[in-house]
């Protein structure tokens, strides 16, 4: 069975009076990709920076590899890596010479050094680039150095720190690609921060949803949408009608019915799901409904919509997924 790499117990973090994280535990196994998921301000690059050990906590504590992060600091530095939200590199220097440094910090010398910065930047695909200097880089490549400064020391434990915010497409599959290489070739854990809910989704065993410096649910993403039940309903409808809103939000099968705004309507359409009707370009009004049973709420619309002669111009069913799950446990989407 599998030891723990990181255990971090009952964590809190106070700036003055507002607690950035509150009470937070949790264990990353050996070989696991865990994922903090939460949106802007919950303090995700909080808790990374004191289980990296940037500041203690102000309670609680963590350990990485058995050895306290607080009292064992040097020790716990040489099994870990760190790829920091905010880019910590000398733009005036080239990509190499930035992994370089990162080396010596290490106290990586000679040809053990020029070898494992040749096969970091190898790893993440910045080889041909590598003697440009920094601030001739675009942001994902930037981001790719940042991600090789982090692997030199062969860390047992990475943290990663929204590695894909600002990247463009294709350094972003690059990053996701060489995240998971790391993982399945060489078993490397990996603690990664997002408050994109498909990455998560698709790249970690498991997540801890974070929101407000509160861990608010931990669980394989499967697991904490199955938990769910339900998915969510998308309703074109002639006009915002209230009265139909209030019905189908009473019907059973149904936990909530809202008109959707721009924003909500553009990440659904971005993750289309199994379409039972063709959307309409001429919709007025998107009616939001989130199922308790996709099922039985399907029946149940369709039933008021008909006997009430409320007209139907389209309908979506969408698969249920974090952005669901984190919807239903704040009220709130992920990117408000
Ligand atoms: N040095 C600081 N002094 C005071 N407050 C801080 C400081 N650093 C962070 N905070 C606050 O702590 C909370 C958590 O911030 P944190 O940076 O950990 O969030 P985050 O989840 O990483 O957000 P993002 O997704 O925007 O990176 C926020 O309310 C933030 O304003
Ligand atoms: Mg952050």
């Amino acid at each position: 069975m599998p030891g723990y790499i990181l255990e971090a117990n009952h964590l809190v973090k106070q700036y003055g009076a507002l607690t950035a994280v509150n009470d937070v535990s949790f264990a990353v196994e050996e070989g696991e990709i865990f994922g903090l998921l939460g949106p802007n301000g919950a303090g995700k690059s909080t808790a990374i920076a004191i289980l990296s050990g940037l500041f203690p906590p102000t309670s609680g504590g963590a350990a990485i590899g058995g050895l306290d992060v607080v009292h064992n600091l040097a020790k716990v530095k040489q099994i870990i890596g760190v790829v920091p939200q905010d880019l910590a590199l000398y733009p005036t220097l080239s990509g190499r010479e930035n992994v370089r440094f990162f080396g010596e910090l290490y106290g990586l010398r000679g040809k053990g050094l020029q070898t494992r910065v040749d096969e970091v930047l190898g790893y993440v695909g910045m080889q041909e680039r590598a003697n440009d200097r920094v601030q001739t880089y675009s942001g994902g490549m930037k981001r790719r150095i940042n991600l090789a400064a982090g692997l030199v020391n062969h860390p047992r434990l990475l943290f990663l720190d929204e590695p894909t915010v600002g990247v463009d497409p294709q350094s972003r599959n690059h990053i996701f690609e060489s995240v998971a290489r790391l993982n399945r070739e060489q078993g490397m854990s990996i603690l990664y921060t997002t408050h994109y809910m498909e990455e998560a989704e698709r790249l970690c065993h498991r997540v801890g949803i974070i929101d407000r410096g509160k861990l608010i649910a931990l669980d394989t993403p499967r697991r904490l949408i199955a938990a769910l039940g339900g998915g969510i309903i998308q309703l074109g409808l002639a006009t915002m009608d209230e009265a139909a809103r209030a019905a189908i939000e009473a019907l059973p099968a149904v936990r909530s019915a809202t008109f959707a705004t721009e924003s909500t309507m553009k990440s659904a359409a971005s993750r289309p799901a199994e379409v039972v009707m063709p959307v309409q370009a001429n919709s007025k009004a998107v009616l939001k409904i989130e199922a308790s049973h996709n099922n039985d709420a399907l029946l149940q619309v369709l039933h008021y919509c008909n006997e009430a002669d409320v007209e139907i111009l389209s309908l979506d069913l969408l698969e249920p997924n974090l952005e669901t799950v984190f919807l239903n446990l704040t009220g709130k989407s992920l990117r408000d």
